[in-house]
C-alpha cells in the first residue's frame, strides 16, 4: 500500500500523487546526474515512487529513454500520470520492478540500460534488497554504466547528523529491518559486483549522491 506519510493525492481521481520531498531534492539530484550520467542509453529507475523525479528530469535527459519502476500499482500509475501530465516522449511506460526478484523484468526497452537510479530506496527496504540491487545492477550495466543511490548514509557506521540518526530510529519503529545504511558496506558490495570505488557529492539536509561506476 502507499505510504501516506511520504505520497499526497495530488488530484481528484486521477491517480497522481505528490511527495514533497521530491520538490526539496530534484534539482540537487538532477545536477548530480547532469554531471555523471552516460551520455545516452536506459535510465532504469527503481522505486520511482509518485514517478515525479521521472517528470522532472526526463525532459533534461532528451537523448535518453527514462524507465520508471516500483513495487506498488499505485505508482506506477502515478508516474505514467504524471509523464502525460508533463508530455514527456522520452518516459517509458512504468513497469513493476521489485528490486528482491531477479532477474529484472528488463525485456524489450529499446536501448541499453546505462544508469540505474536508486532514490531513496535502500533504507527503507531490508538490507537484502540493497545487497540484491548491487549484484543485479552489475549484471544489467556494461562498463562505464552508473549505479546511482541517493540518501542518508553511515559513514564508518556513525551517523553523520543528529536528524539521520532519529530518522534511522524512526525507520526501525516501522520496520527493524529497515535502516540508514552504511557507506562502507554499501562500497564492499559494490566492490565485488565490479564497480569502482564510489564518488561522493555531499547533498542538502544531511543526504548523499553516492555514484559508482561499472569496472
Ligand atoms: C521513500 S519512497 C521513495 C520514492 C522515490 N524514489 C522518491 O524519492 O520520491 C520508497 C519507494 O520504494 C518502493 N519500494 C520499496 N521496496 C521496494 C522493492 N523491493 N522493490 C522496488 N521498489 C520498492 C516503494 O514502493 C516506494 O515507492
Amino acid at each position: 500500500m502507499t505510504d501516506k506519510r511520504f505520497f499526497e493525492p495530488l488530484d481528484q481521481g486521477n491517480g497522481r500523487l505528490h511527495a514533497p520531498a521530491t520538490s526539496r531534492n530534484r534539482q540537487p539530484i538532477y545536477e548530480v546526474l547532469r554531471d555523471h550520467l552516460p551520455q545516452h542509453g536506459t535510465i532504469l529507475e527503481l522505486a520511482c515512487g509518485t514517478g515525479e523525479h521521472a517528470a522532472f528530469m526526463a525532459p533534461k535527459f532528451k537523448a535518453h529513454h527514462w524507465q520508471p519502476t516500483d513495487l506498488e500499482r499505485e505508482h506506477l500509475v502515478s508516474a505514467l500520470t504524471w509523464a502525460k501530465y508533463v508530455g514527456a516522449s522520452n518516459i517509458l511506460t512504468p513497469r513493476k520492478l521489485d528490486v528482491m526478484q531477479v532477474p529484472w523484468p528488463l525485456d524489450n526497452l529499446p536501448s541499453d540500460v546505462t544508469a540505474v537510479l536508486a532514490i531513496n530506496l535502500i533504507h527503507i527496504a531490508p538490507v537484502e534488497a540493497m545487497q540484491t540491487l548491487i549484484r543485479e545492477a552489475g549484471r544489467v550495466l556494461a562498463p562505464g554504466g552508473i549505479l546511482y543511490f541517493y540518501g542518508p548514509f553511515k559513514r564508518d557506521g556513525e551517523h553523520t547528523a543528529a536528524s539521520n540518526e532519529l530518522f534511522d530510529q524512526s525507520l526501525k519503529l516501522r520496520n527493524p529491518r529497515w535502516g540508514v545504511r552504511n557507506l562502507e558496506s554499501v562500497a564492499d558490495i559494490a566492490l565485488r559486483a565490479q564497480f569502482a570505488d564510489p564518488e561522493i557529492v555531499e547533498m542538502p539536509a544531511n543526504n548523499l549522491s553516492v555514484i559508482f561506476r561499472k569496472l
